[in-house]
């Protein structure tokens, strides 16, 4: 089955996010609503989206719109129609009665229904027609989740549903996860489910929002958002709808009934209007007082608002048996928690699945979970699990795995894909070495480098993973969310603190040096970021030799926000590849002030079609639509790169003086138009120091060595400055800048 083109059904939150997304893959498609003018807003809204949905916004028109009665022919051509209209099965059986009648012989029809089974939206179709009809459950926001549900019954032919799965994996870069006919699928049955426990249990033992949230959260490798947030995300409104579809669509004995109850504080929250963010506030609220924003949150029992309190567990690694074995109310709380999702998720096999991991790739994919309800069973240790645990009667996953204690029940993971994953490959590979940072693995012929911290900042200890690995090719890449958010700051303050420069200094230079070193090595490096590339995560990335990036990516020299430049080699290496421009052979200056204006503004790219032309990314870098691909893309180029040999080292003619001065009448007319106040300046006039050169001639040949140098003694007078400190402080309470 070939899909050369699409025809979407419904123009609003699913039906845009999925049109978006299919003309990120570049398939020709047409998005059809009530009207044309509903189906052009929606358009309007895709190119507006924050973040957004487009992977480049100038391919809006390869959208094209319509009204479901003039434009309808279009699903004659169509080799896949997607229905994505309300949640209401009237209508949808309408509109598949429309579809089938004009639809190309053997095309497929799909469903984005989140809660209602295929039995009911095939009923009136014929068999023919049922062989050909699905369900293909994508999540929102489309283009950043990487969970596809597709669900099928026994009605359907299974290698179309195969090859449309194929074509969701190769093409949308979905993590397309086939699955039977139930009730909320796959992610929501367990996701939600899990919520509905955090939440009850929360009551239960009488744990404040925070400290439910704090709980269940960054400890349980789950979004910091925890069960309160993510509600008030979500909408509590929205979350009482899909917990009555449940409530009707479960047997009366399963155990989601009890956790689904209607609880009288969401019910009163509801009809007060507190449905969350987009009302006027949920378990948390924004206050004003005295002009000050004040985060509260709603206590459980005598339903007051008040200030929230920072619950601090003192845990910076997921380790859920340390966990589970506190001897407080969050061990409780954690445990209790657990062992309910673990038991719940367990009894759904082989009902909801057969294959068990498919639950816990859909947790990851879905709930961006570290780890999936078997993941956790695997990691608490099966003889822990089963000494602690009460009871499972009517298990038979748990029985029998307390038959066997086999503590290797799990095998392998993500088997839902044909694709070579790190995730896959890490448990087959050797960990040769490992430190608090990152972990280094040698598979076959060469290395792998995994950061470990809290969004893979980067310390001394990440730079001596990378360092100690280049004595084969090497690979970095990690399986968690981002390739690095840059330098740990935090470390970073710590010296700063105590007055400690020196150490400062010594990490520095230490980055540049294996920065450098990751160039010119004798053997191929190649980063392979999705996620946040940031900072520091950027200069590792740009002075790799080869990189193959998610389309994805969020990528930007951002260090001026905080009161920095760029010192790990950020500015020497974008300069150069400016400079390499054919505007830059004839003028001098052209990159140095394109370089100035693109790390002073901390420019930031949300996709690979964004970061080329700032040239963070290079043309012959490879773009991943599937994150999953990014270990096999990279494997063959060190395979197609056994002859490899390293650059050669570059050189910079800088204008030195006239050429600052340039810049520094930039930034004076910033300053005038109170664009920057004085801190921006100091920031301001260290880049243009760097970027023009220092104390130079334009006649003067600069080594890597000589920028270097320039961006650390910039680095080192600003991390000096008080100023600089207080931005970076401000950062690290609040995740916003400071303009100072
Ligand atoms: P929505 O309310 O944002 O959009 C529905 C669109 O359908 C509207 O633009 C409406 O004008 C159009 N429509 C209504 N009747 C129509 C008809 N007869 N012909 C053509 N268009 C018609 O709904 P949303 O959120 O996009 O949901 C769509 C489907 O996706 C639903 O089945 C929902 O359960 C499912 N879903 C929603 C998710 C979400 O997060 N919003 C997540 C996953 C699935």
């Amino acid at each position: 089955m070939n899909i050369k083109k699409v025809v979407i059904i419904g123009s609003g939150t699913m039906g845009s996010g999925i049109a978006a997304h299919l003309c990120n893959a570049k398939i020709p498609v047409t998005l059809l609503d009530l009207t044309t003018d509903i189906s052009t807003q929606a358009r309007d809204r895709i190119y507006k989206s924050r973040p957004p949905l487009l992977i480049d916004k100038n391919k809006i028109n390869n959208i094209k719109v319509g009204n479901i009665n003039d434009d309808f022919d279009a699903v004659k051509d169509a080799d896949w129609v997607v229905e994505a209209v309300v949640e209401r099965i009237d209508i949808k059986h309408n509109i598949y009665e429309k579809i089938f009648k004009s639809r190309k012989p053997g095309a497929i029809v799909s469903s984005n229904t989140s809660s209602i089974p295929i039995k009911i939206l095939s009923e009136k179709l014929t068999k023919d027609e049922k062989k050909d009809f699905c369900i293909t459950h994508f999540f929102n926001p489309v283009r950043y989740m990487g969970l596809l549900e597709i669900v099928k019954n026994e009605n359907n032919d299974l290698d179309k549903i195969n090859s449309l799965k194929k074509f969701c994996e190769d093409e949308l870069g979905k993590g397309a996860i086939v699955c039977n006919d139930t009730p909320g699928f796959l992610g929501n049955r367990i996701g939600v489910f899990a919520m509905q426990v955090a939440m009850t249990e929360a009551f239960r033992m009488k744990l404040s929002i925070e400290e439910a949230d704090a709980v269940f959260g960054r400890p349980m490798g789950i979004p910091k958002t925890g069960v309160f947030g993510l509600y008030d995300l979500i909408g509590i409104d929205l979350m009482a709808d899909v917990l009555k579809s449940f409530i009707k669509e479960l047997p009366k004995n399963d155990p989601f009934q009890e956790v689904a109850k209607e609880i009288p504080l969401i019910t009163k929250l509801i009809e007060t209007g507190y449905t969350g963010r987009k009302g006027k506030g949920g378990f948390y609220r924004m206050n004003k007082t005295d002009n000050k924003k004040i985060l509260e949150a709603i206590n459980l029992e005598t339903e007051e608002y008040s200030s929230t309190k920072k619950i601090d567990l003192g845990i910076d690694t997921v380790n859920l048996n340390l966990l589970i074995s506190r001897k407080d109310k969050y061990g409780e709380y954690a445990w209790s928690v657990i062992s309910k999702i673990i038991k719940y998720a367990s009894s759904l096999v082989p009902g909801i699945t057969d294959k068990f991991n498919d639950i816990d790739e859909a947790m990851r994919l879905g709930f961006n979970w570290a780890m999936g309800p078997f993941e956790m069973l695997k990691s608490i240790g099966v003889k822990n699990f089963f000494e602690r645990i009460d009871s499972f009667e009517n298990n038979k996953f748990l029985e029998k795995l307390n038959q066997n204690k086999d503590e290797n029940f799990y095998g392998e993971r993500q088997k839902y894909t044909n694709i070579e994953t790190l995730g896959k490959v890490k448990p087959k590979a050797i960990k040769i070495d490992k430190n608090k940072s990152a972990d280094i693995y040698r598979f076959k012929d060469f290395n792998i480098v995994e950061f470990t911290t809290k969004a893979c900042a980067l310390d001394y200890d990440s730079m001596d993973a990378l360092k100690n690995a280049t004595d084969k090719p090497l690979i970095i890449m990690n399986e968690s969310m981002q390739f690095s958010a840059g330098v740990n700051l935090t470390y970073t303050m710590n010296f700063a603190d105590k007055g400690d420069f020196k150490s400062i200094e010594k990490f520095i230079k230490y980055f540049q040096d294996t920065c450098k070193h990751l160039k010119y090595s004798k053997y191929p490096v190649i980063s392979a970021p999705s996620g946040l590339v940031l900072g520091g995560g950027e200069e590792v990335a740009i002075q790799s030799n080869f990189v193959v990036a998610h389309t994805n990516i969020v990528m930007g020299l951002v260090e001026t926000g905080v009161g920095l430049v760029p010192a790990g080699g950020g500015c020497k290496e974008v300069l150069w590849r400016w400079s390499q421009t054919e505007e830059a052979k004839k003028d001098p200056d052209y990159a140095p002030l394109k370089v100035f204006n693109i790390i002073g503004y901390a420019t930031t790219a949300t996709s690979t079609v964004e970061a080329e032309p700032l040239k963070f990314i290079k043309p012959e870098d490879k773009k991943v639509m599937n994150r999953n691909s990014l270990f096999e893309v990279s494997k063959k180029l060190i395979e197609d790169n056994k002859n490899f040999t390293p650059p050669k080292e570059c050189t910079f003619n800088l204008s030195g003086k006239p050429l600052k001065d340039k810049m520094v009448k930039i930034l004076e007319k910033l300053y005038n138009e109170k664009v920057i106040l004085d801190h921006g300046m100091v920031v301001g006039e260290e880049l243009a120091n760097v970027l023009s050169g220092g104390n130079t001639s334009i006649d003067k040949t600069l080594s890597e060595d000589d920028l270097y140098r320039l961006e650390l003694e910039s680095f080192m007078k600003l991390i000096e400055n008080k100023n600089t400190q207080d931005r970076i402080k401000h950062t690290l309470a609040t995740g916003k800048p400071l303009v100072n």
